[in-house]
């Protein structure tokens, strides 16, 4: 026996993969295993963030269901997969039903489906829409806090948009130890800003909420800007609104024409996400022909392979990766598991001897 025939023999052998039990953990249960842990979701989303950055994901484009019949709404499909010490496969199925507003029910509810990747075999059922706002808005406080570091804290926020999103992001900037002087807060709906700011209140904040009735206004007072409307296409055109060289969250990612990217420092989550779906850096993109504008992604400030300058507005644009769904999903997935709460449907898989 040759030495590597003799190697391969002596080898240990690694158990065979065995089909997973299956679980479905309802939105009281995501709720409860997130609440209070702004800061380790922020570790989480920067830590998956990092192993993107370094290749270790697949991240295809999101796949996008449209209507003729109802155009204003969508479903989006967001495969992924994560290595790492958590690796793990997946699908985030998420939809924008925008009519659902005006019922007095949130615009996106959503699944995420976790796969075993040794099997392949999916485990775990996740009701998704909290998953979803919780990394969205983990994903905004970190860029908050990296892309705002060598240039004056931020002591004004406004809110550009004050639904559920708007909400998450408040909360994470706050759980994560932002304080502010000021909260300004700008809707097209009279009813959403009478909303957040009853919502802002009940939370005990001290800080004074303004409700503007102007956009520019809203802008021009706040060194910190959150869009989270659900615009369609650009409605802000005005390079000089931001003149005083604020940090904006695009996180709507359409409500900025492409000029004010031009003339901004551009930062965004993945290149290729993001200039896709006519978002403002895809327009801006169709503007001058080229992706110059784009500085770079967020895990190039995170490496230090990037410095963000201070002296012109920056503004960050993530398209929002499935891969941060997964991280926070499988999250959720062991702490479930640890405490022994995980709802497993008995007989979920049940054909189960490929011959009978
Ligand atoms: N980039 C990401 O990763 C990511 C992830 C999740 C959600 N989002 C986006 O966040 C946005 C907000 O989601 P949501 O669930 O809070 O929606 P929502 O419907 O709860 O709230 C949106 C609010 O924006 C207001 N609005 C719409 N157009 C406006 C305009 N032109 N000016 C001012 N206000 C306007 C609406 O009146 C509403 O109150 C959506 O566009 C969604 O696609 C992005």
């Amino acid at each position: 026996m040759t030495a590597v025939e003799s190697a391969v023999k002596n080898q240990p052998l690694s158990p065979p993969p065995i089909v997973p039990s299956f679980a479905v953990i309802p939105g009281a249960q995501v709720q409860r295993a997130l609440q209070g842990r702004e800061k380790e979701i922020v570790e989480l989303i920067e830590a998956t963030y990092r192993l993107h950055g370094a290749g270790d994901s697949v991240n295809p484009p999101s796949y996008f269901l449209r209507f003729p019949d109802r155009p204003s709404s969508r479903i989006i499909a967001l495969p992924a997969s994560l290595g790492g010490s958590h690796r793990v496969d997946g699908l985030k199925w998420i939809s924008s039903f925008p009519g659902n507003v005006a019922a007095g029910i949130p615009r996106a509810s959503a699944v995420l489906i976790l796969n075993d990747p040794d099997t392949g075999y999916p485990f775990a059922c996740l009701e998704s829409s909290i998953i979803s706002a919780t990394r969205t808005a983990a994903s905004a406080a970190l860029a908050a806090d990296r892309l705002s570091r060598g240039r004056s804290r931020p002591a004004r926020v406004g809110f550009f948009g004050a639904g559920l999103i708007a909400r998450y992001i408040n909360s994470f900037l706050i759980g994560t130890g932002w304080s502010f002087d000021e909260i300004g807060v700008y809707d097209l709906a009279a009813d959403s800003a009478a909303g957040f700011r009853g919502y802002l209140e009940q939370s005990g904040t001290a800080i004074r909420i303004t409700v503007h009735d102007s956009a520019e206004r809203l802008i021009r007072d706040s060194d910190l800007v959150v869009f989270a409307t659900i615009a369609g296409e650009p409605h802000v055109h005005d390079s000089s609104w931001f003149s005083h060289d604020p940090l904006v969250l695009h996180v709507s990612l359409r409500d900025l024409a492409p000029e004010i990217l031009l003339s901004s420092t551009t930062i965004v989550d993945d290149v290729e996400h993001c200039l896709k779906a006519n978002t403002s850096p895809h327009l801006a993109e169709q503007l001058t022909g080229n992706r110059d504008f784009v500085h770079g992604t967020l895990d190039d400030v995170l490496a230090g392979r990037l410095t963000v300058p201070t002296d012109r507005p920056v503004i960050f644009s993530p398209f929002g990766l499935g891969v941060l769904d997964l991280a926070v999903g499988k999250f959720v997935y062991d702490q479930m598991a640890r405490s022994g709460e995980l709802h497993v449907i008995d007989d979920f898989f049940a054909e189960l001897r490929r011959h009978g």
